[in-house]
């Protein structure tokens, strides 16, 4: 035994230094790259002279970090990171001490949507009228008549909370249709003509969980609220397939610069259908851009549950993860709409609307069915719920498919858990389900909460993050992009301070997040959720080299105010922005 590992130990050295002379040739240094990995491994990258935060609770925080292949190597001290690593070819990077965290998983956006919504009328943020219609103005003048005007992003709670309707924009697009959606995409604009190509008359009746509102006369006045748009979106054309690539290409850029290398994507709107992925995207624009070798960040996809077999038939084939870019997640369902278009469904009716209590956009039992199919075939599920009755119902089905189908890490997911009852809290944490939410909308939506809620109640149900960590519930956070900006460095402060455009103080300051606990949402908890912590969401050895470097080198500053930007950002270890 002893004379063998002799043997070796002499070999090696002969070896190494027989291959010092051949270094360029291949054959030698692939002979001396393999012979090193048993010894010690080569890197590619050593990243040195940081303050890297890990989100990985054995070694918070260190200065330095190996990475070697696209995953990570070492993370420790300088000497104890690069000893006995052969320095041979591996470049190094001296941060001066800025600050480095993993890199920023969003768990809940639509994503092509929001590379298609990029080159669309913008009318984010727009806060008065006469903006909405230059806006639109503007981008009519470059369209032939009759092709179709789409856009938005509109908020009406930023200029007093009035509609926008028909007659604001009929008179300057005479000749091309026009759909801009809300903010919250469960609700949208048409002009007169889009209406009257959609065959929308003062006779059509509204569809079950919808509204096409009406004027006093009777008239659609163009706005369509949930399953109402589903009469208007099969009349716009649908997106080219080079269209939606490039989509994905502009969605990819913008991500990569704001820190993001993983977005969980729980598809577009599909006209004829509500917000899903649809499998189209799946093989054109996804699989296509992988196969062509062009894929920029990580994706791990929610497809629709009604088509929970298809996807199982996909899993079997190909297994949840298709390759390093992309993860194969689980499937979605609706059980509500949303607070802003008054379609959220709670215990009590809304304030500004006394006899409204939201609706239930998914028959219940049915909701049911999927789930429990869906779960007993070993997919995750996900379901949107937004108001308080809403997220009970969800949290009430989850129980039961739970105890029926038997103890099992499923990591059942509510989408936004936006507004909770007292005593939901400690459900999620007691049934272990991920509360994914996105801390931009409490910005957007603390004066309309109030105002559709009533203070008291408000403050009592609202974005209560700090006490689903207090319940153990598994925090993920989120953009919803493009109903929010991407930008999780923002979202990371929204979190952290709570206050809202215009105002002095926190909303609801108790629900205040610490630096860490943002950080963690937004890397190994949002890993979690996926069941993407084998490989994401810490740097940790073995996993990949996904981080981003921050323009600051203050973590006292840093953990005070909530404020730095994104200097690069490394996917696999290789620099993907700037
Ligand atoms: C670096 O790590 C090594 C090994 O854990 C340890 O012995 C050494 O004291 C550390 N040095 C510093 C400066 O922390
Ligand atoms: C749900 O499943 C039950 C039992 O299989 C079935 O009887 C029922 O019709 C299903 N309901 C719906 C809405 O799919």
């Amino acid at each position: 035994m002893k004379l063998l590992s002799l043997l070796s130990a002499i070999l090696v050295l002969l070896l190494s230094v027989v291959s010092l002379h051949f270094l360029h040739s291949n054959y030698w240094s692939n002979l001396r790259w393999s012979l090193s990995l048993q010894s010690s491994p080569v890197a590619d990258l050593v990243v040195r002279n940081a303050l890297i935060y890990t989100s990985d609770a054995s070694l918070p925080f260190a200065d330095s970090m190996a990475v070697s292949n696209g995953r990570i190597l070492r993370v420790g001290n300088y000497s104890s990171v690069v000893q006995d690593l052969p320095g041979y070819g591996t470049k190094e990077l001296n941060l001066e001490g800025k600050i480095v965290v993993p890199g920023f998983i969003d768990s809940h956006v639509h994503f092509i949507n929001g590379g298609l919504q990029m080159a669309q009328v913008e009318l984010r943020g727009i806060n008065n009228r006469d903006e909405f219609v230059r806006r639109v103005q503007e981008a009519v003048k470059n369209k032939k008549q009759g092709s179709w005007v789409l856009g938005g992003g509109w908020n009406n709670d930023l200029w007093g909370g009035e509609l926008p309707v028909a007659s604001w924009i009929d008179d300057i697009t005479p000749y091309n249709p026009v759909w801009l959606s809300r903010t919250d995409g469960h609700m949208g604009l048409a002009n007169s003509m889009a209406l009257k190509l959609a065959g929308i008359t003062k006779y059509t009746e509204d569809p079950i969980g919808g509204t096409i509102m009406k004027t006093t006369s009777g008239e659609p006045n163009g706005l369509l609220i949930d399953s109402a748009m589903k009469l208007l979106l099969p009349w716009i054309p649908e997106v080219s397939v080079d269209e939606r690539r490039e989509a994905l290409v502009r969605a990819s850029n913008l991500a990569l610069m704001r820190g993001v290398t993983t977005v969980v994507d729980f598809g577009r709107y599909v006209p004829g259908t509500s917000v899903q992925l649809s499998w189209d995207d799946f093989s054109d624009v996804y699989h296509w851009t992988d196969t062509s070798g062009k894929m920029m960040i990580r994706v791990c996809l929610f497809f629709p549950m009604e088509t929970w077999s298809h996807l199982l038939d996909l899993i079997s084939k190909t297994g949840r993860v298709v390759s390093q870019w992309i993860y194969l997640g689980g499937v979605k369902g609706f059980a509500d709409g949303s607070l802003g278009s008054n379609s959220a469904l709670f215990y009590e009716p809304y304030v500004d609307d006394p006899h409204n209590y939201g609706l239930l956009v998914t028959e219940l039992e049915s909701l049911f069915n999927m789930t429990m199919a869906s779960d007993k075939s070993g997919l995750q599920v996900a379901i949107h719920a937004i108001g308080d009755k809403a997220n009970d119902l969800i949290l009430d089905v989850y129980e039961s498919v739970g105890s029926t189908n038997g103890m099992r890490d499923r990591r059942f997911r509510i989408e936004h858990a936006q507004h909770l009852v007292p005593g939901s809290t400690a459900r999620f944490g007691e049934q272990g389900i991920v509360a994914s939410v996105q801390p931009d909308h409490l910005l957007d939506d603390a004066d309309s909460a109030i105002k559709k809620l009533g203070v008291e109640r408000a403050q009592k149900e609202s974005y209560l993050f700090r006490s689903l960590l207090a319940s153990n519930a598994q925090l993920a956070f989120g953009s919803d992009w493009p109903v929010a900006d991407i930008n999780p460095l923002g979202s990371i402060k929204a979190a952290m301070k709570r206050i809202p455009p215009g105002w002095e103080s926190a909303w609801i300051s108790s629900e205040c997040l610490t630096l860490h606990d943002a950080l963690n949402a937004y890397t190994i908890s949002a890993a979690r959720a996926s069941f993407l912590d084998n490989d994401l969401g810490s740097l940790s050895p073995g996993k990949m080299a996904d981080f981003v470097v921050l323009s600051t080198d203050s973590w006292d500053d840093f953990a005070a105010e909530g404020s730095a930007s994104v200097e690069a950002t490394f996917v696999g270890g290789l620099q993907a922005y700037p």
